[in-house]
């Protein structure tokens, strides 16, 4: 089969490159990435090499790219990880949110079915639901909650799976979509939290946190998000929503704190900051629809895999200190200052 991977140089479409290349030799993927600030070529190296991998540079927004991609390939199955992804980003420039996470899926996904695919897979996400109050810890997200996203990003997200599931109910077309909780490990881009405080930590700056450090996230490992995905692709009926999650909710205080004392550096490090605009309190999910009907279920223990998710970046300074680029930079002095 040959597989459309879309924002394959990216944190999590990347870490799905390494494993599936690997893990199915007789398959082919492309990988697909317009290569933003957050896509990085040197994400992929170590499947370049690979009989079973090509590269094509292309924007999911950019009829062009994605038709001639879809006339050298005959591609079986789309996997979009593609989108813009960060919510203080989407906060700045709500329109290229709506620009690439909706208005590019409705082109992928418009083209992908008329060239006949078996299957398109939208990567979505938890936050589409919104949030839930912090003293309420017996509430979960599950695939039947309404939608509620709070931010540019998680709209976009929202409209995005709205489009996804009309063309099921409209066409029988054959789609699916995963909404997942927090991802962390190698090769994530170190403007989210988990990598930015690993990077500040390691440099001795200040670790800003949002607000109180009291927001919850549930954490999974990227590499247990990739073959969840790979399981819903395989095995899922057709129009299926599948909730992906750790089961591991932390505050974000206890996260930075958790690398401080891997890093072997003091708490003083840590600087309270103003609080994110319209900031989701919690995102807990409920993920046993994907382990009832499909039998998915995490490998990765969240105090193991945060240890070697800190020894990779520790290891990997030449990749982090190579992506701290112009517009890395530009970014982190307006949303941070000097
Ligand atoms: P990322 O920002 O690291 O990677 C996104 C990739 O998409 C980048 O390589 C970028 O160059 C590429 N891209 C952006 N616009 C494009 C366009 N117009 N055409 C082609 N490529 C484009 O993001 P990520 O963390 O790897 O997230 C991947 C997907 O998973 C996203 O759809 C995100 O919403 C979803 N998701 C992420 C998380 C998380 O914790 N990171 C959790 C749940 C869901
Ligand atoms: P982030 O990694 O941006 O993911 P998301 O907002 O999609 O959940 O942020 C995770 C949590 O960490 C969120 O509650 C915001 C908080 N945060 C900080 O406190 N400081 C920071 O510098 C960043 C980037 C995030």
């Amino acid at each position: 089969m040959v597989f459309l991977i879309t924002g394959a140089a990216g944190f999590i479409g990347g870490n799905y490159c390494h494993i599936m290349t690997k893990k199915y030799p007789n398959d082919m993927f492309i990988g697909f990435d317009a290569l933003t600030y957050a896509g990085n070529i040197k994400t992929l190296a170590p499947v370049m090499e690979r009989d079973n991998f090509r590269f094509v540079k292309g924007d999911i927004y950019s009829k062009e790219d994605v038709k001639e991609v879809f006339d050298n390939y005959k591609i079986d199955i789309v996997i979009n990880f593609a989108a813009e992804s960060h919510v203080d980003r989407s906060l700045d420039n709500p329109l290229l949110f709506v620009k690439t996470n909706v208005d590019g899926v409705a082109l992928l996904l418009s083209e992908a079915l008329q060239r006949g695919v078996k299957r398109f897979h939208q990567v979505s996400t938890d936050e589409v639901y919104g949030d839930l109050p912090l003293n309420r810890p017996d509430l979960l997200f599950n695939e039947d909650c309404p939608l509620k996203a709070s931010s540019p990003y998680s709209a976009s997200k929202a409209s995005a799976d709205l489009i996804v599931m009309s063309y099921y109910r409209s066409f029988n077309a054959p789609v699916t979509i995963s909404r997942c909780s927090n991802n962390y490990g190698p090769y994530q881009f170190p403007e989210k939290l988990i990598p930015l405080m690993i990077k500040n930590a390691r440099s001795g700056k200040k670790l800003p946190v949002y607000g109180d450090g009291l927001n919850v996230r549930d954490w999974l490992y990227v590499a247990d998000h990739c073959t969840a995905i790979d399981t819903i692709v395989r095995n899922s009926e057709n129009g299926k929503i599948y909730n992906i999650g750790g089961n591991s909710e932390k505050n974000n205080i206890t996260i930075v704190k958790t690398i401080l004392n891997i890093l072997g550096k003091g708490e003083d490090l840590i600087e309270f900051v103003a609080d994110r605009k319209g900031h989701d309190r919690r995102y807990a999910i409920d993920a046993s629809k994907i382990k009832s009907e499909l039998g998915w279920e995490r490998e990765y223990k969240f105090d193991d895999a945060i240890k070697a998710t800190v020894e990779w970046y520790v290891k990997n300074d030449k990749w982090l200190s190579e992506i701290e680029s112009g517009e890395y930079l530009r970014f982190m002095r307006s949303h941070y200052g000097e």
